[in-house]
């Protein structure tokens, strides 16, 4: 089949040959819908020595992920409209797509209902970079019931906090980077319910606590490494369609930041997560269509993404072509990330990304990047 491509859009679908000022030979390659990952932090404004929205869009359009969603614990966070409105304008020097998250505090809730074109309001119940954690009762009870996706960073018994909370509300609840066989399993139980999303996070799935031994301070993130039993589990999830989303969860920080003794949590993902999945798939522990559905259609789907995370006739041409038979080592030095490190550093993975096309445009091919800017996603009602 052809995919034909007209300015920011894919117009046919068609095995016939139509003319075309330009064409890629996909052959011996596979094209798939670029991937949307929900659940970055580019950071900046604020700390831009670790990552800023031109490097981290590098390294996603290195990794095939056309499509970022950027959360709000930046500095400042994303907490009001002004806040929001500025990390707009810096945004702008993308060159892949790119939506927000909206911050929650104890007391913004005007802010929140202020606050249009945004994927979620992200909730921190637990501890992470960024003094965003919330605990007072009646805030999160009002958070909850704002009318808009709520997503959690929770973990334990917060996960079933969060799960009571959204209970009298209609919003949906989308679980950030799901880390254990409890956790998950607090999810599944109520899916029946209500609209609960989970999402899993390339770390949780390649690495165990284990890896902590060897890897130190750049193995350490929240939530943390968990045991292979736990791990086991989320693929278990995946299998059974349990787990809606992979997300790569990217936080970056400096080498020397975390050689310091008091480091910070969060490890880079963009430029791996892709790979590490094909290399899965290679190994048969995942499906082309599993990750398709994972990394593409469904974050499109929950955050309600116009136009995006399908292959489809009148969509934007955002599109990753892999070649699954392409064997190469994921390399700190060759990394598009500012923070230049990788915990994957030295795998060998089989599956990587060969094109990027964002909007029409090929932003990154055979390892270099075309610097082409980019622009923010809309959703639907
Ligand atoms: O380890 C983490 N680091 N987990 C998060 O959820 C946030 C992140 C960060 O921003 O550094
Ligand atoms: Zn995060």
């Amino acid at each position: 089949k052809n995919i034909f491509i007209k300015e920011d859009k894919i117009t046919k679908i068609t095995s016939q040959e139509l003319k075309a000022d330009e064409v890629i030979d996909a052959k011996g390659k596979i094209v798939i819908p670029g991937l949307i990952d929900p659940h970055v932090h580019f950071r900046e404004p604020g700390a831009t020595h670790k990552e800023d929205f031109l490097t981290g869009s590098m390294a996603a359009a290195a990794g095939g992920i056309t499509t970022f969603l950027d959360m709000p614990n930046t500095s400042p966070p994303t907490t009001n409209m002004r806040a929001l409105d500025e990390k707009r304008r810096l945004a702008k020097k993308s060159i892949v797509n790119y939506g927000f998250h909206f911050g929650a505090s104890n007391d913004n809730i005007a802010e929140i209902e202020k606050a249009e074109n945004i994927a979620s309001v992200k909730v921190y119940m637990d501890y992470t970079t960024g003094n965003m954690k919330l605990e007072e009762y009646d805030a999160l009870k009002k958070i909850f019931s704002c009318n808009k996706t709520v997503s959690v960073h929770a973990e334990n018994d917060n996960v079933l906090k969060a799960i009571e909370l959204i209970q009298n509300s209609n919003n949906a609840l989308y679980i950030a980077h799901t880390s254990s066989n409890r956790d998950l399993h607090n999810c599944i139980k109520e899916k029946i319910k209500n609209d609960v999303f989970v999402e899993v996070a390339p770390h949780h799935l390649f690495l165990t606590k284990k890896d902590i031994d060897e890897l130190g301070s750049y193995a350490e993130m929240k939530p943390s490494l968990k045991s292979k039993k736990d791990q086991d589990a989320l693929w278990q999830g995946i299998h059974n369609g349990d787990v809606d989303t992979i997300a790569t969860d990217h936080a970056p920080h400096t080498k020397e930041e975390k050689r310091e003794s008091n480091y910070p949590f969060g490890v880079p993902g963009c430029e791996t997560m892709l790979p590490l999945l094909l290399n899965a798939l290679n190994k048969k522990r995942i499906e082309l269509k599993k990750i398709v559905e994972l990394c593409c259609e469904n974050p499109a789907k929950i955050f309600k993404i116009k136009s995006k995370g399908f292959i489809k006739e009148n969509f934007d041409a955002d599109l990753t072509i892999i070649d699954l038979d392409m064997e190469k080592e994921v390399r700190n030095d060759e990394l598009f990330t500012k923070c230049k490190w990788s915990p994957f550093d030295g795998w060998n993975l089989k599956g990587w990304p060969t094109h990027t096309i964002v909007n029409g445009n090929i932003v990154f091919q055979n390892g270099k990047i075309n610097n082409i800017v980019a622009k923010e996603v809309d959703y639907h009602e």
